[in-house]
């Protein structure tokens, strides 16, 4: 480690996703630890950037991004939220949700400020918090059902909470939280003054009767929420990291005068891209829903057949798999055991708790083609639980 490395980032290390694809590659294993699709994105999406570039939009946008996309995540919202966001004053495009989260935290944490944080969460909630100078208070759903801790919430608020980080639908646990949980978020964000800063990436991913409803659109909540998504999850281009953030207008000031300094501006003829992408509406949603649905119940299917306790998730592209039924306690050991001997990669979600808490589950992906899954099972049907092994 360097000496001139800053204090604030001595504690952040490498992350976990890093680390399991790096040893996924090694073995050769099927990645379903990372959550990225390994199919191709959508062609017409890609004719459509191809198109801008050859158009020549290939300056500088504005820094809130090109008015097309604010015009088209407009319309979305509309469509979804039956809300009418101001195109000028309500819309920040930003070069993914991650980089939305740490504006989002950097434009209204001071230092000292205490955020709250539900844990499992994304890994970059922490580390982005205490970049701000802001102090991560973790409150951890209880396994299995994961439903709202309310009191622990309650606890957890003090005279120097900011922010409460929410994350509908959930990674990893693939919760997609009911209208009366955020009703009690949104009551706790309103009695004690804080604002409420929405990770809904995967808001277009989500199954049979669930329903996504941001918390922003819920009574006393507009002026205090920043809604984040990103188009890299529902139009399968993760890599081209075109985010965006929603907020009233005062809110997405604050947002906007950290964006103009972290990247000024996102790529233009990607941005222009997902205009025809958002404008692709319900057709390409309900086939994008269906397809997710068919590899959610193959993987579950393989994995409840290998013998870990296993429940559809309502969102998102992860599984949560219970492996204590085939003797694993350690996530860590279970993962590195299933990549490097088994050959398939997974995430251990204690690297999701601030304490590496051991909830006996572990992290699969399934938006991968219908034949990695396929590989993937036939693997896994292998599993035998670990007394009959040496797992050194
Ligand atoms: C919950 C959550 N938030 C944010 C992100 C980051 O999104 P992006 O790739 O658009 O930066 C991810 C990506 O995996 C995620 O799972």
């Amino acid at each position: 480690m360097t000496p001139f490395m800053a204090d604030r980032l001595k504690h952040f290390g490498t992350s976990i996703f890093t680390e399991m694809t790096a040893l996924a590659a090694q073995h050769k294993a099927i990645n379903l630890a990372q959550g990225f699709p390994d199919f191709a994105g959508p062609a017409f999406i890609k004719d459509a950037a191809c198109a801008a570039i050859h158009a020549d939009l290939n300056q500088y946008a504005p820094s809130q991004g090109v008015r097309p996309l604010r015009e088209a995540v407009a319309r979305s919202w509309a469509r979804h939220h039956s809300h009418e966001l101001d195109v000028e004053l309500e819309i920040t495009i930003t070069s993914g949700a991650t980089e939305a989260l740490l504006a989002a935290v950097l434009a209204v944490v001071n230092p000292g400020d205490e955020v709250i944080i539900f844990e499992p969460y994304y890994d970059a909630y922490p580390p982005d918090v205490l970049m701000a100078g802001g102090v991560p208070r973790y409150v951890r759903l209880p396994e299995p059902d994961w439903a709202l801790p309310v009191e622990a919430l309650r606890a957890a608020i003090t005279p120097q909470t900011r922010a409460i980080l929410l994350n509908t639908p959930h990674n990893p646990i693939g919760k997609v939280w009911s209208q009366a949980e955020l009703l009690l978020v949104a009551n706790l964000a309103i009695e004690h003054n804080l604002v409420v800063i929405s990770d809904e990436v995967y808001e277009r991913l989500i199954f049979d009767a669930a329903v996504h409803l941001p918390i922003a659109t819920l009574p006393g909540m507009w002026e205090r929420t920043i809604t984040i998504s990103s188009t890299g999850k529902t139009f399968s281009l993760t890599g081209w990291k075109i985010g965006y953030a929603v907020a009233a207008a005062p809110l997405s000031e604050a947002l906007q005068r950290v964006h103009q300094f972290m990247t000024f501006a996102s790529a233009t003829p990607l941005q222009m891209a997902m205009v025809t992408a958002l404008d692709a509406g319900e057709a390409y949603e309900r086939q994008l829903i269906a397809f997710y649905a068919a590899r959610r119940a193959e993987l579950v299917e393989a994995l409840s057949r290998a013998g870990f306790g296993v429940a559809a998730p309502a969102g998102t592209y992860f599984v949560m798999a219970d492996g204590r039924a085939l003797g694993w306690n350690d996530d860590v050991a279970f993962c590195r055991y299933l990549t490097t001997t088994l050959g398939v990669a997974a995430i251990p979600p204690s690297a999701f708790y601030h304490d590496g808490y051991q909830s006996g589950m572990i992290r699969f992906c399934f938006a991968k083609k219908p034949e990695t899954i396929a590989a993937a099972a036939s693997k896994l049907a292998l599993l035998v639980p670990t007394d009959t092994h040496d797992v050194g």
